[in-house]
């Protein structure tokens, strides 16, 4: 008699070839109780598929989702640029995937940390892609250091655990990080969820308008909602009982029609400001006051599509600070410069040689490229020439010279040295005017209590010490409050 586990032939399934797949649930043996054959194609191709389902989760940013949207131009800023995306009326589909920094793929959601705010805009120049946070400013400024910043943020070696040790020695021994450990040791650390926080471009860029002229750029996304976040507490209940709270909540309110949104604002620093200004304004662990750069609204960004499917979508979206579309640039930012470089690097490991050909990488306009071929390659380049120049009948090529539009002066010998200090630029000022002149009073008690709780946790001499000076720093009474705090427990 038949088991019930056979399966009448052919009712469904296939191969990855497309061949009828006869059964997904009995494999192919010598009799019932017999050897398995290697000959069972199906069998092979269904272990062999499953072990080759991960691709290296991303270095750091691993823990995240996304959803799509529309940005649309509700101002006219064509004074400051030429870009397409930004002209007014205009409505582009966009990306925007957030991500805590240090966890792994499978962290929670609510863990204390920075949180990544990247947007791919799909324009009808190509893909424009603005790689921020959740905080105007970084934890360092130069890309040397940004591997052991990440290093000192995930775990050890030996132990594979965390370390707050390692954390504040890195910390306290780069005082450029004080903004932004401020920042990250307040409430925006903990965000209550994805669609109440603001995303920042952080860095400076560029704009050029249809003159030539070049103006530098920061962009800012205010949320419509406001921004709120989360007690201690509350974070790490939800670290337990559901470590994908943020995830969960974008994909549930955008499936309920209830669509985040953000204006967009820009700082807009005339070229010739920044060769005077007080503070480097290429300084990435610097903002600008806006007293001196006010915000200009630009449009608005919702987000109203959930992915799909979210390992094709999401876990498979290849975002890059290099990618600018004309009409906007690079500045002197020399961790922005370093960051050109370093995710299309990312990609080529994490997915693969020509991820730009995948759905959610693909721009939606026409692409015209001499590279070709490489791993998973099918658009297939026919009869066009592969190399350049030619004189192939209607072939096109690139072939500008000269000054380039969204460039800038730079001259001197190469140095290895840190930006040159301008008038305000210590590292202490900014994160002290944060705690004294934004924070309130219950904001400074939060502060006061997450550093010293976290300073309680395993951090040791001479680091423990390093810290009650560099709070000092930052404020002398936040400095000591925090020292009383940790030594009377
Ligand atoms: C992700 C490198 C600074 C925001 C990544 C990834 C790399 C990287 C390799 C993973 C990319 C991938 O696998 O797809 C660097 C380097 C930096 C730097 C070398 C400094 C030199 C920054 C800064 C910001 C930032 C300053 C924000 C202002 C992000 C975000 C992601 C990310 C949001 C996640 C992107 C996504 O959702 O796919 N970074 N990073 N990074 N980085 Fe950076």
């Amino acid at each position: 008699m038949m088991s019930t586990d056979s399966t009448p032939h052919g009712t469904g399934s296939t191969t990855q070839a497309g061949i009828p797949a006869v059964s997904d649930r009995n494999s192919l043996s010598v009799g019932p109780d017999g050897p398995l054959l290697l000959h069972d194609h199906h069998l092979v191709e269904t272990l062999a598929h499953f072990n080759r389902m991960n691709v290296p989760e991303r270095r750091p940013h691993a823990k995240g989702a996304g959803a799509f949207g529309t940005f649309e131009v509700t101002e006219d800023v064509s004074q400051y640029t030429e870009a397409d995306l930004f002209q007014p009326g205009k409505k582009t589909e966009t990306l925007l995937r957030f991500s805590t920094v240090a966890g792994e793929l499978g962290s929670p959601d609510t863990w204390r940390d920075v949180r990544g705010f990247a947007l791919k805009f799909y324009t009808e120049e190509g893909n424009f892609d603005l790689v921020g946070n959740n905080t105007p400013v970084f934890f360092v400024r130069d890309p040397m250091k940004f591997p052991h910043f990440i290093r000192s943020q995930k775990r050890l070696p030996s132990s594979g655990l965390r370390d707050n040790h390692m954390q504040w020695d890195f910390w306290t021994q780069n005082p450029e990080s004080a903004h932004q450990v401020t920042y990250l040791m307040g409430d925006r650390g903990l965000p209550a969820s994805w669609r109440l926080m603001n995303g920042y471009g952080s860095h400076t860029y560029q704009w050029n308008n249809a003159d030539g002229q070049r103006f530098w750029v920061k962009y800012h996304f205010i949320n419509d909602e406001g921004v709120e976040g989360l007690s201690n507490e509350e974070a790490e209940r939800l670290a337990g009982a559901d470590a994908d709270f943020h995830r969960r909540d974008l994909y549930e309110n955008i499936q309920k029609g209830n669509h985040p949104s953000w204006t967009l604002y820009v700082q807009v620093m005339p070229y010739e400001d920044a060769k005077t200004y007080r503070i480097n304004p290429f300084d990435l662990t610097k903002i600008w006051p806006q007293q001196d750069y006010p915000r200009i609204k630009v449009g608005t960004l919702t987000l109203n599509r959930n992915p799909q499917n979210f390992f094709a979508e999401i876990e498979q979206a290849a975002f890059s600070p290099a990618n600018m579309v004309p009409g906007t640039g690079n500045s002197p930012d020399k961790m922005l410069l370093g960051r050109n470089f370093a995710y299309a690097d990312a990609h080529r490991y994490r997915i693969g040689t020509n991820f730009q050909q995948l759905p959610v990488n693909r721009p939606k306009n026409e692409v015209h490229t001499y590279n070709f071929e490489g791993n998973m390659w099918f658009d297939h380049s026919g009869t066009k020439p592969v190399y350049a120049p030619n004189t192939v009948e209607g072939s096109t090529w690139s072939d500008e010279q000269g000054p380039v539009d969204n460039g800038w002066e730079t001259d001197g010998e190469l140095v290895r040295q840190a930006y040159t200090l301008r008038a305000d630029d210590d590292d202490f000022g900014q994160p002290g005017i944060l705690v004294r002149e934004v924070f309130d009073d219950a904001q400074r008690d939060r502060l006061v209590e997450t550093v010293s709780g976290a300073l309680s946790d395993g951090v040791q001499e001479p680091v423990l010490s390093n810290a009650f000076q560099y709070w000092k720093n930052v404020d002398a009474e936040i400095g000591q409050r925090i020292e009383d705090a940790v030594k009377n427990g």
